[in-house]
């Protein structure tokens, strides 16, 4: 039986057999459940029309995971190794445009067509539900009547980190591309930041790096000369994940998981992890490259089966985690060890672990680049999408809202947000938000359990069994309780805070300040555009003026109306 005819038949049954006397009987946990079961989700469509929405679903996926970049007719670059690779260590401002560009149009537009039915489809399950729309359902799963304001008001709190560390990146992008490419009062152009997305910036590190003769921290060469493949790289987690009491993976996590491309098929690349709900099998899909970023990935991604393995003994209405943001945490709170150079040491990638100011200047500014350059992106996929359930944003402004444009009509047939793999792939998002805020409240509790003496950022948790054992209750919880009451369980806190995450980036915070002392912070030249390079390529060389405008204005304007709420540019 598949997924929704299992929902409609056990989410019809517990609606007859639970009459309103009935249901008042129940105890809290049994109510709990009832009320995870009886969402219905696409099982409440018609047949035909829940046949639509799966249809739709998979030509998306299927788009989104076939496109390709032809950079000459006989050769076909994949988003997977060839793009992400080009995005991450090409410098050549004319090859990072194409690739993005190239991107952009293979996947975005050929998806526009389909969403919009899909987002009907979507909104009428969740509308059956007894929900407004699909976002006002996604947002349920976090049970905070002040879940928006409380997301604004993280935002807010952590956004001077987060224009420092733009103005800073700006500056080092200007020394290298040059007045032509780069306007130190405007936004950053979206291709130059070492990510498809511009959602991380790590990838451009070594060009940032403020004391250069110190430590390389990015061991990616290291682990290649040391011969490390996929294979070893999730035995090297599994083992922090035992070093703390954890689960080891079940064998049939080896023997069926997929954590290197297969040959000679299409597959979506983008790292997941399977509960398969039998208690027994697990996977991960991972297409592994021997890379310090994946390396962190592969954390993150078994995080998720150590979710799956903890609370796999709870009714399958509970094998969730306390809220979603939480199961993105868990491996990431382990990476915030790992990455250290202490533990890089201890992995024998690193020949020294000594600490001195200058070499934690480069480790902090090496991880704000991966997670404070994050805070935005996370924060407003889902303003968007959000906004696009609820109505507000309509199809034909699907790509303006996404850049927040004036210019609406200049390419109404784009569909940039379709080039994420979570809009066409129907992951919600906001939850990494809320990860990249409590793995670092996680982090400062498990250290303090670990007794470690010292600053934030140097803490390695390793071998802890004080720290295992906080992180387990909070994992066999699952969403057997609000996840409010496991924070405080395991926090002594029920709130999301960023007090930590503050804490720990304090000292480049600092740093960053000194170094932009005279620099303009924000984009005050918002509607600047970069020429377009000569002798780019002609098919597509004018259309990319605009696309580059949309996406140049997009930081600043999601920027605008999401927290000035303001539509007015001179307000910005
Ligand atoms: C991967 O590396 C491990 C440890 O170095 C080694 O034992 C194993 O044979 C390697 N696997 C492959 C497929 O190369
Ligand atoms: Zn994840």
């Amino acid at each position: 039986m598949d997924k929704q005819a299992f929902s409609e038949a056990w989410g019809q049954r517990a609606k007859e057999t639970f009459t309103k006397d009935v249901l008042e009987s129940l105890d809290k946990q049994d109510r709990k459940l009832y009320d995870k079961i009886v969402v219905l989700g696409p099982a409440n469509l018609p047949p035909v029309a829940r046949e639509e929405y799966n249809v739709i679903l998979s030509n998306m996926d299927n788009i989104y995971s076939t496109a390709k970049v032809h950079p000459q007719p006989n050769i076909s670059w994949s988003l997977d190794p060839e793009l992400t690779d080009i995005m991450a260590t090409s410098r050549s401002y004319k090859k990072l445009l194409f690739a993005w560009e190239g991107w952009h149009n293979a996947s975005g537009v050929p998806l526009k067509e389909y969403y919009p039915r899909f987002v009907e489809l979507s909104n009428e399950a969740s509308v059956a539900d007894g929900f407004r729309d699909t976002g006002d359902y996604w947002r349920s799963w976090y049970e905070s009547p002040t879940f928006e304001d409380d997301l604004r008001t993280i935002y807010k709190t952590v956004e001077p980190l987060y224009l420092n560390l733009h103005a800073f990146v700006r500056r080092q992008l200007y020394k290298h591309y040059g007045p032509k490419y780069i306007n130190l009062k405007g936004p950053i152009p979206a291709h130059l930041l070492g990510n498809m997305w511009s959602q991380t910036w790590n990838n451009i590190y070594n060009m940032m790096i403020p004391f250069p003769n110190k430590p390389n921290l990015d061991v990616t060469e290291e682990m290649v000369r040391q011969g490390y493949n996929a294979t070893h790289m999730f035995r090297v987690a599994e083992e922090f994940f035992t070093s703390l009491g954890l689960e080891p993976m079940p064998e049939e996590f080896w023997d069926k998981s997929m954590l290197v491309k297969p040959e000679g098929r299409e597959v979506v690349c983008h790292a997941s992890a399977w509960d398969f709900y039998n208690r027994k099998d697990f996977r991960i899909k991972q297409c592994t490259t021997v890379t310090m970023e994946q390396l962190f990935t592969v954390h993150h991604e078994m995080g998720h089966v150590q979710y799956y393995l903890q609370y796999k003994d709870l009714p399958v209405g509970f094998r969730r985690g306390a809220n979603p943001g939480f199961h993105e945490a868990i491996g990431d709170v382990l990476s915030l060890s790992v990455s250290t150079p202490k533990h890089l040491h201890t992995l024998g990638l690193l020949s020294s672990s000594e600490s001195d100011p200058e070499t934690d200047i480069n480790y902090l500014l090496k991880m704000a680049l991966e997670k404070i350059a994050f805070l935005p992106f996370g924060y407003l996929i889902d303003q968007w999408r959000w906004d696009v359930f609820s109505g507000n944003t309509p199809p034909d402004r699907y790509n303006s809202d996404w850049w927040y444009l004036r210019w609406v009509s200049a390419l109404p047939e784009h569909f940039d947000a379709g080039a994420k793999y979570h809009v066409p792939g129907n992951t919600p998002y906001i939850r990494y938000f809320v990860s990249f805020i409590l793995q670092f409240q996680f982090h400062e509790k498990l250290c303090a359990a670990a007794n470690h003496t010292g600053p934030l950022h140097t803490c390695d948790i390793y071998r802890s069994k004080e720290a295992g054992a906080i992180m387990k209750n909070v994992l066999q919880a699952g969403s057997s309780k609000k996840w409010e009451d496991v924070l405080m369980d395991a926090l002594g806190t029920n709130k999301m805070d960023p007090t930590s995450l503050i804490k720990y980036f304090q000292p480049v915070l600092d740093w960053l300040e000194k170094q932009n002392k005279g620099e303009i912070l924000g984009w005050p030249d918002f509607d600047w555009t970069p020429p377009v390079p000569e002798g780019y390529p002609g098919d597509i060389g004018k259309e990319l003026a605009l696309s580059l405008q949309l996406w140049l204005i997009c930081i600043n304007c999601l920027y605008c109306k999401t927290f000035l709420n303001s539509i007015n540019w001179s307000n910005c």
